[in-house]
C-alpha cells in the first residue's frame, strides 16, 4: 500500500519547480493528481510525466491562483474527474523581493495576491469537498518569517502560516487537517530568477546554512508527502521547517 493511494490531490503550480516534483512524487505515492498552473503547456507536460510513469494526473486548463472563477473550476473540474477532494496543496507563488522603502505599492499588492490571497482562495475553493472527504490541506511558507528579513514576501508567507493554523482550526469539527511546509532555499527556476541569481547580494546564501547546501524540491516534497499522509492524522495547524536550521543564522535573524 502506498502513502497517498486512491486520494485526489489538486496541487497548484505544477509546471516547475516543487510544484512539479510534488505532483512526480504524489502520483508516484498512488494519488490522483490534478495539476494546475498559469504556464499550463508546462503543466500538461508535468501529467504526461507521470502517465508515463504508470500514475493518473489531469491537467485541465490554465489555472490562475488568484482568480476566483479560475480556481472554483479547477476544483470542479477535479471533483467530476475523480468524485471528489482529499488533498489540496495551495503550493503556487510568485514574489517580487523588494524592501518598504521603494517598492511600488502594486507590487507589494501582486505579492499579497499570489503568495497570500491565492492560498485563501484555494482553500476556500475545495473547503465543500474537503468537509466531504475529512481531507488535508497543505501550504508552502518561507523561513525567513521565523526571524529573518529579506523584504514583502516574509508578511505574505507570515500570513499564510497563520491563515493555515486558522483553516486548521477551523477544520477541526470536520476532519479537516491544515498544515504548512516552511522552507529556506531551495533550488529551483523561481530562487534561480531571484535570491540564487548572479547578480544578487545573496547569491552566497549556502554559505550561511548550517548543513552547507540549498535545498532541492525533493526535501520540500518529502514534509509534504508526511503531512498529506496518514502517518501524520494527528497533526494539524502546524508548520514544518524544512531549512536546514537556516532561520537562526539568516541576516538580520533575531537570534
Ligand atoms: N524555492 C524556494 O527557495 C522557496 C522557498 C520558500 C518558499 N517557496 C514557496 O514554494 C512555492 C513554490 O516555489 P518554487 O520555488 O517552486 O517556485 P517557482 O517559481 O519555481 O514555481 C512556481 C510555479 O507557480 C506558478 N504560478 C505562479 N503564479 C501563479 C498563478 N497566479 N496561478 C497559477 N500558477 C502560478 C508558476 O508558473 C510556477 O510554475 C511558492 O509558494 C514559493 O513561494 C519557495
Amino acid at each position: 500500500m502506498k502513502r497517498l493511494d486512491g486520494k485526489v490531490a489538486l496541487i497548484s503550480g505544477t509546471a516547475r519547480g516543487q510544484g512539479r516534483a510534488a505532483a512526480l512524487r504524489f502520483a508516484a505515492e498512488g494519488a490522483l493528481v490534478v495539476c494546475g498552473d498559469l504556464l499550463h503547456e508546462e503543466a500538461v507536460e508535468t501529467q504526461r510525466f507521470i502517465a508515463r510513469e504508470g500514475g493518473t494526473a489531469l491537467a485541465p486548463g490554465p489555472l490562475d491562483v488568484t482568480e476566483e472563477d479560475s480556481v472554483r473550476t479547477w476544483a470542479e473540474e477535479a471533483v467530476d474527474a475523480f468524485g471528489g477532494i482529499d488533498i489540496v496543496f495551495a503550493n503556487a507563488g510568485a514574489v517580487r523581493f523588494e524592501p518598504v522603502d521603494g517598492q511600488p505599492y502594486d507590487d507589494f499588492g501582486s505579492t499579497l495576491r499570489a503568495e497570500l490571497k491565492a492560498v485563501w482562495l484555494t482553500a476556500h475553493a475545495a473547503w465543500p469537498h474537503l468537509v466531504r472527504s475529512r481531507g488535508c490541506i497543505l501550504t508552502a511558507g518561507w523561513t525567513p518569517v521565523l526571524g529573518g528579513s529579506l523584504s514583502n514576501r516574509r508578511t505574505a508567507k507570515g500570513g499564510v502560516i497563520a491563515l493555515t493554523q486558522q483553516i486548521a482550526v477551523e477544520g477541526v469539527p470536520y476532519g479537516i487537517r491544515a498544515n504548512c511546509v516552511t522552507p529556506g532555499m531551495i533550488d529551483t527556476a523561481g530562487s534561480r530568477a531571484d535570491l540564487l541569481a548572479e547578480d544578487h547580494p545573496m547569491r552566497d546564501i549556502a554559505r550561511h546554512i548550517p548543513l552547507s547546501r540549498v535545498g532541492t524540491p525533493d526535501d520540500f516534497v518529502e514534509a509534504a508527502v508526511f503531512l498529506a499522509s496518514d502517518e501524520a492524522s494527528h497533526i494539524t495547524g502546524t508548520h514544518l521547517v524544512v531549512d536546514s536550521d537556516w532561520s537562526t543564522v539568516l541576516p538580520g535573524a533575531a537570534h
